[in-house]
């Protein structure tokens, strides 16, 4: 069965709709979506093939008019049963289809750099789920700052799946482990936040002995004590963009081919704040 829309609806799939993130970018989906009186509805997929494509075949059957997909699971076979537009935002992009996105790359390279301009010397990572591009390219950022240092630790590298529980534990082994790092740079705030957590159950002071840096800009990074310096990602921006771009394509019903990168920039606050 070909579907083909006109209910009025299209869907957002988001991987995980506890991470702050994902609400903010929400928010802005909705917003286009009622100026143009359509209805939203909002899948939290887990990352998980199976709930992808139950949603895939549920809302086609009720004639979903769009989708705007954050994944780094979909595949194309996936892709392939959609038969209605689609925009790729955040972290899956694919040549055949419209995507946005920002530049992870430049933003680790920053966080990275920023961290060496306050004085740290030893600089951990902590890494989103290998699946996801994005945070493959924020770690590429990373490594091409550090490479050339001598100090340079492949321990200092981990993979916490963008999960603030799992950072937190992680980064407090790692932490004992390695009492010389003085830096983090965590791919994501919920992360940074995991980390903080860590450092602050051990006593280590934040900013004085390690300064924490995380990625995205979520407001809940303005609450946390100390408040979490990032690279801020313009997050209601990118919503906003990839459902105007997803009304247009089903008003034309042309899907342009192209990859939108938006600029990351830095928020300075107090977790990276050191007396001069
Ligand atoms: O915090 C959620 C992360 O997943 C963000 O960095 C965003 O880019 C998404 O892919």
């Amino acid at each position: 069965t070909l579907f083909r829309g006109k209910s009025k609806m299209i869907a957002l799939f988001v991987p995980d709709i506890m991470n702050p993130f994902f609400p903010e970018l929400a928010r802005a989906v909705e917003d286009v979506t009622n100026k143009y009186n359509y209805t939203f509805i909002l899948c939290n997929t887990d990352g998980d093939l199976e709930k992808e494509l139950t949603y895939i075949d549920t809302l086609q059957q009720k004639a979903v008019d769009g989708f705007i997909i954050v994944s780094s699971t979909i595949t194309d076979e996936m892709l392939k049963k959609i038969s209605v537009p689609i925009i790729a935002l955040d972290r899956f992009f694919h040549s055949e289809l419209a995507s946005i996105t920002v530049d992870n790359y430049q933003g680790g390279r920053e966080a990275t750099e920023y961290l060496q301009s306050i004085g740290c010397q030893r600089i951990a990572h902590l890494c989103g789920p290998e699946s996801a591009s994005n945070t493959m390219e924020r770690l590429r950022g990373y490594m091409d700052v550090v490479r050339d240092t001598d100090w340079f630790l492949s321990s200092y590298l981990l993979s916490c799946n963008y999960n603030m529980e799992q950072a937190k534990v992680m980064t407090m082994e790692m932490l004992r482990n390695h009492p010389e790092i003085d830096g983090i740079f965590a791919a994501n705030d919920v992360m940074a936040i995991g980390a903080m957590k860590a450092a602050e159950q051990l006593g280590i002071r934040i900013p004085e002995d390690l300064a924490v840096i995380g990625f995205d800009g979520i407001s809940v990074g303005e609450a946390t004590s100390p408040t979490l310096t990032t690279m801020a990602q313009p997050i209601y921006d990118m919503g906003t963009r990839a459902a105007e771009m997803l009304m247009e394509q089903i008003q034309t019903q042309v899907a342009p081919k192209t990859i939108e990168t938006f600029p990351v920039h830095l928020l300075e606050r107090e977790s990276t704040k050191r007396k001069k």
